[in-house]
C-alpha cells in the first residue's frame, strides 16, 4: 500500500517499538529465572491451545537479531520489559545476577546501535511466590516491587535514559483480579479494588526507588479508551460512566492529581490512603498512553452481546460492553478507530491541564495475519495522522512506540493473534519482516529527512 507522506512530527520526536518479557523471552527457567504467575496460569491450561510462553519468540537467545531489526527500522528507542522473576526469582530475597546479566547485554546491544533502551519494570509477570501469597491484594507486594526497581536501576541506570514503572494497571486488575481471565485468575469483582491501590502504591514507591538509584526520565504506561455510551437509559449512562471511571481515571487521577476520581473509591481502599496518594502522585517526567480502540458501554446486557474481547461479563457488574461497529476491524475483532487516539489525548489535556506531563504513546498497534500486511499499514498510517492532529491541537506528545516489534504470545490468545511488524515462525523462530516493517522504516526515514535530524 502506498500512502502519502505523513505530516512532519516535531523535531526530536522519538520513534520506537514495544515488547514485553513474558510475551517474547521464552527461556522460562533458564539462568536461575523463577516462575511467574503467568507461567503457572499457562500450566493450568489457561492459554489457547494449551500453549505456554516457555519458548516465546526466543528473544532471550535471539535478542541480537531483534536489535538488528530495530536498527534496520531506524528506531530511536525500544520499549521492552524486565522480568521480575528473572531478577528476583522468589519475589523477595536473593537477586539472580545472571538474570540481570541478560538485561545488561540487551542494554549494551541497544546502546551499541544507538537505540534508547526504555525498560518497563512490570509487564504483568509477578514472581509466583508473591502471587501465591496474594499478589497485588497485599500491600507488601508494593514494597517488594520498589526493592526490585532499585536493584534494576542499580545495574542499568548508567545506560538507561528512560524508565517505565508499570504497564496497564487497569488490565491487571480488571482481567486478573476482577474477572479471572488473566493471571492470577481471581474473580473478585469490586473486591479487587485494593489490588488497584497497591499497584498504584507500587508505582509511586518505584518512582522514589528509581530516583534514589539515579534513574531519571520516568513514566508509566496506562491504557486509555474513549468510552461511548450504548443506549439512552439512565442505566446505560451509569454503566458507561462507571466503566470510564474504573478503566480511564482510577489510575490516571491518583497519579496525576493525587486523588481518586470519586471519594467513594478512596473509602474502599486499604491503608493510609491520603499518605499513599502523596507517594502515588509524585511528579513524573512523562506519561505513557496505550491505545487500541474505543469502548461501547451501557447497562448490563442480558444476551450474548455482553462480552469484553470475547470474555463473558458477570451479570453482577453494573455495566455491559457492546461490540462497537466500525468499517475496519482487526483479526481480534477490535474496532479500528484512529481518531479515538486524538480524542483521548485532547481529553487527557482538557482533564489534567498543566498537571499532564509530556506524553509518549507507549503502545498502539493491531493484530492481523500475513506478511503482506496492508491493513496494518493502513492502521498505523491512520493512527499516526490522528496523533499528529492531537499535536496540532496543542497536546505535547514526544514519542510513539508501536506494539509490537515482532509477533509474540498474546496472553491467553497465545500465538493466535499477531501484532508484529516482523513475522515469527513459531516452529523455527525465524523472523521475517512484514510489509508494515518496510512502511514504518520508510516513514521514520522520511521524518528524519524532513526535520534534518
Ligand atoms: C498489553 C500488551 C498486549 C497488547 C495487545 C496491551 O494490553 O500491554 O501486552 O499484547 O495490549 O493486546
Amino acid at each position: 500500500m502506498t500512502t502519502s507522506p505523513l505530516p512532519a512530527f516535531p523535531p526530536g520526536f522519538l520513534w520506537g517499538a514495544s515488547a514485553s518479557a513474558f510475551q517474547t523471552e521464552g527461556a522460562a527457567d533458564a539462568e536461575g529465572k523463577g516462575p511467574s504467575g503467568w507461567d503457572a496460569f499457562a500450566a493450568q491450561g489457561r492459554i489457547k491451545d494449551g500453549a505456554d510462553a516457555s519458548r516465546g519468540t526466543g528473544f532471550h537467545e535471539r535478542y541480537r537479531e531483534d536489535v538488528a531489526l530495530l536498527a534496520g527500522l531506524g528506531a530511536d528507542a525500544f520499549r521492552f520489559s524486565v522480568s521480575w522473576p528473572r531478577v528476583i526469582p522468589g519475589g523477595s530475597g536473593p537477586v539472580n545476577s545472571r538474570g540481570l546479566d541478560f538485561y545488561d547485554r540487551l542494554v549494551d546491544e541497544l546502546c551499541a546501535h544507538g537505540i534508547t533502551p526504555a525498560p518497563t519494570l512490570y509487564h504483568w509477570d509477578t514472581p509466583l511466590p508473591l502471587d501465591e501469597a496474594g499478589g497485588w491484594l497485599r500491600r507488601e507486594t508494593a514494597q517488594r516491587f520498589a526493592e526490585y526497581a532499585a536493584v534494576v536501576a542499580d545495574r542499568l541506570a548508567d545506560r538507561v535514559p528512560m524508565w517505565i514503572t508499570i504497564n496497564e494497571p487497569a488490565e491487571v486488575i480488571l482481567l486478573g483480579y476482577a474477572l479471572g481471565e488473566h493471571a492470577p485468575g481471581k474473580q473478585l469483582l469490586f473486591d479487587a479494588l485494593p489490588a488497584a491501590h497497591h499497584q498504584l502504591l507500587a508505582h509511586g514507591l518505584a518512582v522514589q526507588a528509581l530516583r534514589a538509584a539515579g534513574a531519571d526520565n520516568i513514566g508509566l504506561a496506562v491504557s486509555h479508551s474513549p468510552v461511548r455510551t450504548a443506549g439512552t437509559s439512565d442505566e446505560d449512562r451509569f454503566g458507561a460512566e462507571l466503566y470510564d471511571t474504573l478503566t480511564n481515571w482510577m489510575f490516571a487521577d491518583p497519579i496525576l492529581t493525587g486523588a481518586y476520581p470519586d471519594e467513594d473509591f478512596a473509602t474502599l481502599m486499604p491503608g493510609p490512603v491520603a499518605e499513599d496518594l502523596a507517594v502515588i502522585s509524585a511528579p513524573l517526567d512523562w506519561y505513557g498512553v496505550n491505545y487500541y480502540q474505543p469502548m461501547l458501554v451501557g447497562a448490563p446486557a442480558t444476551d450474548a452481546l455482553d462480552d469484553f474481547a470475547g470474555i463473558a461479563m458477570p451479570a453482577e457488574l453494573p455495566f455491559g460492553i457492546r461490540r462497537l461497529e466500525s468499517e475496519q476491524r482487526t483479526a481480534f475483532d477490535w474496532a479500528v478507530v484512529p481518531d479515538g487516539l486524538r480524542e483521548l489525548l485532547v481529553g487527557l489535556r482538557d482533564r489534567f491541564g498543566d498537571r499532564l506531563p509530556p506524553i509518549h504513546i507507549t503502545e498502539n498497534g493491531c493484530s492481523y495475519d500475513g506478511i503482506d500486511d496492508q491493513r496494518r499499514i493502513a492502521f498505523l498510517d491512520g493512527h499516526l495522522r490522528a496523533l499528529h492532529r492531537a499535536i496540532d491541537a496543542g497536546v505535547d506528545v514526544r514519542g510513539y512506540f508501536t506494539w509490537s516489534l515482532t509477533d509474540n504470545i498474546e496472553w491467553v490468545e497465545g500465538a493466535s493473534q499477531r501484532f508484529g511488524l516482523v513475522h515469527i515462525d513459531y516452529d523455527t523462530l525465524e523472523r521475517t519482516p512484514k510489509a508494515s516493517y518496510a512502511w514504518y522504516r520508510d516513514a521514520i526515514a522520511a521524518q528524519r529527512a524532513g526535520s534534518g535530524n
